[in-house]
């Protein structure tokens, strides 16, 4: 397991970027919080593979309800990853094992794959 951050830090429905250090290389990924609970995904776009986010910690659509490509516009439901909109449509992000701990989010692992 490895300690992403606390929960609180992400405001309530936004979206916070991480750099995680894995196999001598780092990989990003982002975490989304709704209420007390967090989707964790490797921050890669499934039909360029590169980052959703333009400026830091923007992930989500304006009207918060989507994780959203800031280049493209895709819409991806929060809780799964999958697509609703945009060029990727019907494909998904992939999804972190997560979980919540006292108030912190915590990854299970993390796969290069
Ligand atoms: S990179 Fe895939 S929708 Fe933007």
């Amino acid at each position: 397991m490895r300690l992403l951050c606390r929960i609180e830090e992400i405001p309530e429905g936004t979206g916070k970027g991480f750099q995680i250090e894995n196999d001598g290389g780092v990989k990003e990924i982002f975490a989304v919080r709704v209420g007390d609970s967090a989707f964790v995904y490797r921050n890669s776009c499934p039909h360029t593979g590169i980052t959703l986010n333009w400026k830091e910690d923007q992930f989500m659509s304006f009207d918060g309800l989507y994780i959203q490509c800031s280049m493209h516009f895709a819409q991806f439901r929060i809780a799964d990853g999958y697509c609703v909109y945009g060029p990727c449509a019907g494909q998904s992000l992939r999804r972190e094992t997560a979980e919540i701990r006292d108030g912190a989010i915590w990854i299970q692992s993390y796969s290069t794959t």
